[in-house]
């Protein structure tokens, strides 16, 4: 927990009105309406959140209760209701005009394209669904998918949700030692991978890591793998164990029934970083997930009929699980799906993507705007972006200057930014102004979405004046919010639900950020006040950077802090301590940084190592992460050192 009090330095003072016209025709299209909604949420959250089910989603049994938190922290959503996820994103789209409809996009990085429409998608989701009934997989069952950005990645998720799969997704930039951790601790069944991706016109394999997180009988529950072909690349195929998607999918029949499932299925399991310990299996059941994918895509893009949406986020985070697949293929929308990234040969490559299919809604991070932003609006400026009519960044803090520069170079100084404030835990967002509605400043994420009990508070859980800084908590459980950590209800409730307790008892959310509400209520972001870094809008906990350190044979402790840095949010520093008879050279520096890209994947890497005799420490042996912090930003140490065992520890860090 935090050892500094919060404060926040910024200010900003320009306002931007929603565009007549759009507000004259979204949904919620004035501030009398969003507060309307809220107000009705406020007066009787269940009966709120009981109308948005029974309107937005497709039940084959209804429900009988809204919301049982008779044992909190643990929330029981639309009890008695069974519903499927892949029916709410396909099936129910067929029936008319949207049959026929492009729901997905896919755009390769070599430029190749794939197009489906809802049926197509529903007949695809059933072919991949039949096949993995076909493997031994039902209700359950976990799969993991480590898989490059094609569109199997997306029809495999459905196939899950449409046979009652909990799937887990890890990000194909995580090593083979983070997708064994993960398969171990999710009892995977069956992986689902491809021979490689296309990463900055390069065939990158994904097959190889795979093949070490199994070796020697390291994942004992897994059974098959199976491996979509897109690289074409070498693979190797493990006899009984390895089969080709193409092989076994593209011969199975399109009709496959769903499973109707309960509400409180578990849908995925998304693990992420906390601040102790290894990554956490974050669970996400069926109902309730779906219903706030889905509200919350519409209500924060406005969606319409004709948009074209495209989010930049990996499927690998929960972005993409509820931005690029679930909410918009709820809302019968078009989604885009991209392999690539912005790289020397193609600067210009997200623009062309926008241009090429016509993209109306853009979601992407900061990290990319302020480096779009460092290569400068020649870049833009010679593509056609004139269909975009809504922006929106995730992921970390915006600075107002990179939050000006999308509005006015991105967006033609017409489309609304919508930052939206959001965890991998919440399941969507939660804080975000509404296009039509809400009046934006640049770096703030505006206000609580309708339902959302958002509040800064302190310690002891009271509200926070305005413009006072404090922690960024959700006073009522909500239908999209994490339900556990997998194998571990306790940590769940040590994690989130213990920092802050109020006096009265109540239960109030807390995952980690600090966060200041100005006199119009609107809320300002400042970041992560525990033990986690955000690096380019990736979570990591530095005790995993830390473990992955000291792994190492020549290294005896390290302790890992965030740095503010221009382009990716934060870089990552280590201080470490060596073994008796090691020595810290720029040989070691290289050795060290590539056994942390091995244990973790590249993006942990620390951007420098800092070799001293020992670290700075309490009396108590914890490590002074403060001073850590302030010696890493080539900042003065203040505030109190006293409580430091040895203070000339201090003199040889600051080098
Ligand atoms: C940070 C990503 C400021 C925050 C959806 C949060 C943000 C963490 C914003 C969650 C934003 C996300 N403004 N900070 N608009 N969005 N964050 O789980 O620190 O990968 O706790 O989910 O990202 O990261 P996660």
């Amino acid at each position: 927990m935090p050892e500094a009090t919060i404060e926040s330095v910024l200010q900003e003072g320009r306002v931007f009105h929603p565009p007549a016209e759009l507000a004259a025709s979204a949904r919620i299209g004035s501030m009398e309406a969003y507060r309307a909604l809220a107000a009705e949420a406020e007066s009787d959250p269940e009966a709120f959140w009981g109308r948005l089910a029974r309107e937005h989603l497709h039940w084959f049994e209804p429900f009988d209760t809204v919301l049982d938190w008779s044992q909190p922290p643990f929330a029981t959503w639309f009890g008695g209701g069974r519903t499927n996820l892949s029916v709410n994103c396909l099936d129910r789209h067929l029936d008319g005009p949207r049959a026929d409809k492009t729901a997905l996009i896919w755009e390769g990085e070599p430029g190749d394209t794939r197009r489906f429409t809802y049926r197509e998608l529903h007949a695809a989701v059933c072919r991949a669904a039949n096949a993995l009934r076909a493997l031994g997989i039902g209700k359950g069952d976990l799969v993991a998918l480590y898989m490059p950005m094609v569109p199997e990645a997306a029809i495999a998720m459905l196939a899950c949700a449409r046979i009652g799969a909990p799937h887990s997704v890890v990000f194909g930039g995580f090593s083979a030692e983070a997708l064994r951790d993960r398969l171990i601790d999710g009892q995977a069944k069956l992986v689902i991978t491809a021979d490689g991706g296309f990463r900055k016109d390069k065939a990158v394999a994904l097959k190889p890591a795979v093949d070490a997180a199994l070796a020697d009988g390291a994942a004992p529950s897994v059974e098959h793998v199976l491996v979509v072909r897109r690289t074409e690349q070498d693979c190797a195929m493990a006899e009984g164990r390895d089969l080709w998607w193409h092989e076994l999918v593209d011969g199975q029949s399109a009709d496959c029934p769903a499973e109707p499932m309960e509400s409180e299925d578990r849908l995925f399991v998304l693990y992420t970083s906390g601040s102790t310990g290894k990554p956490k299996g974050v669970v996400h059941t069926t109902a309730g997930y779906n219903l706030w994918a889905h509200l919350t895509f519409q209500w924060i893009f406005d969606i319409r009929e004709d948009d074209v949406h495209w989010c930049t986020a990996d499927v690998g985070w929960i972005t993409g699980h509820s931005y690029i697949v679930y909410g918009p293929l709820s809302n019968g929308a078009t989604t885009v799906m991209y392999e690539g990234a912005p790289r020397p040969s193609k600067p210009g490559a997200f623009w062309e993507v926008i241009q090429k299919h016509r993209v109306s809604i853009f979601y992407t991070a900061p990290t990319a705007i302020r480096a779009f932003m460092k290569s400068g609006r020649e870049v833009p400026d010679q593509y056609d972006m004139g269909t975009l009519r809504i922006l929106g960044t995730v992921g970390e803090p915006i600075n107002p200057e990179a939050w000006m520069w999308y509005r006015d170079v991105i967006g033609g100084d017409r489309c609304p930014v919508v930052d939206t404030w959001w965890q991998t835990e919440t399941g969507g967002v939660m804080i975000s102004p509404l296009p039509g509605a809400t009046p934006t400043k640049p770096g703030s994420c505006t206000l609580p979405l309708p339902g959302i009990a958002a509040d800064i508070v302190d310690l002891e859980g009271r509200s926070q004046p305005a413009d006072a800084g404090g922690y960024l908590a959700v006073r009522r459980p909500w239908p999209g919010m994490m339900r556990t950590v997998h194998g571990d209800p306790e940590r769940f409730r040590k994690s989130y639900w213990e920092h802050i307790r109020p006096a009265d008892g109540s239960w109030l959310y807390f995952a980690g950020d600090g966060a200041r509400r100005d006199a119009d209520g609107y809320f300002w972001v400042m970041g992560r006040v525990d033990d986690v870094i955000n690096v380019s809008g990736h979570r990591l906990g530095t005790m995993e950077i830390e473990s992955a350190l000291v792994s190492h044979p020549a290294v005896a402790e390290a302790a890992v802090v965030g740095r503010p840095d221009e382009l990716k949010g934060e870089g990552i520093v280590a201080f470490v301590t060596l073994e008796a008879g090691r020595s810290g050279d720029d040989a070691l520096m290289a050795e060290l940084r590539g056994h942390v890209g091995q244990e973790i994947g590249p993006i942990a890497r620390p951007d420098v190592i800092r070799f001293s005799d020992a670290l700075p420490k309490t009396r108590s042996g914890k490590i002074m992460r403060r001073i850590l912090r302030a010696l890493a930003a080539g900042e003065e140490v203040s505030g109190d050192t006293s409580t430091l065992e040895d203070r000339s520890v201090l003199d040889q860090l600051r080098v």
